[in-house]
């Protein structure tokens, strides 16, 4: 009998998001438990947007604007670019997820990071692409040199989250330069800026300011982390026209639902709320680092809104002691298995964190 799926189907594992604070509550029979496993914005959304959002509700009825026409005319205002540049996803996942699927021929390859964005695996193994993953230095640091040398003449996609997550790694304007400028024009360079508003290393740049360096340049953002707007998934990329408009053909109708549209345009009005939590996080994350380094524990430097943190014992065990302290964070995958990927939270979470790790340490 012939199989019911592809073997590339078959060797597909489902994403596992980080824990949600309900089921915790529910398994343990706790209350008042702490979520820091999904590099979420511990504030929430901008007031303006939870107001918009409350008068917007009347108009559940009515599909979206299945263009979003407003939305990517914002975003071309604030990124100085044109609105067929700008490509809206159901978060930048989705986007993710469409670009192995619309640029990939059958004999194309992929590069990524590892450890890097699971989904850039999940992406390519659902559609059946062949793919290296690329060690990062130490399991921790970005290696352009290693990047390049994985470039083969089939290589079409590369990825590359900067900051990287889960590590908090980033790589700076030059060795950035130095990858888009050497990848050979046929790669498609996908720069996947996430965590874009929260480094404060002075070399960093997004690679929206060097969009002059290669024609086949891909950038992606989301309005999941800075903007607090995960819950309503909205990300987008902005890249060469000839490029995006392949991904217009291939998204689904109406990808981005009118909430989170509407909610966009309202969140790139308050700068301001952007510009708190970003500094927020800024003190915490040095004030975090110390205090973890202070129990002996090695903490990866990071420049986005969580911490890698290396408890040197195996990562269920310190995951499942921190679950019975009420706190949530995201164990690790080979080879990086004993350590924990933190999202900062507020100062009181943070504070939370820091007591249930000194519980639990030996
Ligand atoms: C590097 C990176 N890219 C993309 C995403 C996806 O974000 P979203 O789909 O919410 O826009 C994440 C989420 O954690 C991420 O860490």
């Amino acid at each position: 009998m012939t199989p019911l799926v592809p073997a590339h189907v078959e060797r597909m594992i489902p994403y596992r998001p980080g824990k949600p604070v309900e089921e915790l509550e529910r398994e343990l029979g706790i209350r008042d438990a702490i979520k820091l496993a999904s590099n979420e914005n511990p504030i929430g959304p901008s007031p303006k947007v939870v107001e918009a959002l409350n008068d917007f509700a009347r108009q559940a009825g009515r599909y979206p604007d299945g263009a979003a026409h407003a939305l990517r005319s914002d975003l071309a205002d604030v990124h100085d670019v044109t609105m067929e540049e700008i490509c809206l996803g159901n978060g930048s996942n989705e986007l993710i997820d469409l670009l192995p699927r619309t640029f990939t021929l059958p004999d194309d390859h992929l590069v990524f990071g590892k450890p890097s964005f699971v989904c850039y695996w999940l992406a390519a193994t659902a559609c059946g692409a062949d793919f290296t993953e690329v060690p990062l230095k130490d399991n921790l640091h970005w290696d352009v040199d290693a990047l390049l040398a994985a470039v083969r003449p089939e290589t079409k996609l590369l990825f590359l989250a900067n900051p990287n997550n889960p590590t908090g790694a980033y790589v700076g304007r030059d060795e950035l330069v130095r990858l888009l400028e050497k990848l050979p024009p046929r790669v498609i360079a996908v720069v996947d800026e996430a965590y874009v508003d929260f480094p404060d290393a002075e070399d960093y740049v997004s690679a929206l300011t060097l969009r002059d360096t290669r024609e086949r340049l891909i950038v992606l953002r989301t309005f999941s982390k800075a903007h607090g707007l995960a819950a309503l998934r909205v990300g987008y990329a902005i890249g060469p026209s000839g490029l995006i408009d392949y991904l217009q053909r291939m998204r689904a109708p109406f990808n981005v639902n009118a909430f989170g549209q509407y909610a966009a345009r309202v969140a790139l009005t308050d700068r301001e709320h952007v510009a708190r939590y970003v500094a927020l996080n800024a003190q915490e994350r040095t004030r975090v680092a110390r205090a973890l380094t202070e129990l002996s524990l090695v903490v990866a430097p990071s420049q986005a809104n969580f911490l890698l943190v290396d408890f040197a014992r195996p990562g269920p065990e310190v995951y499942d002691a921190l679950l019975h302290q009420g706190v949530i964070v995201r164990p690790m995958p080979p080879p990086i298995d004993t350590w924990q990927r933190i999202t900062l939270g507020t100062p009181e979470q943070n504070d939370r964190l820091l007591a249930s790790v000194a519980k639990i340490l030996p």
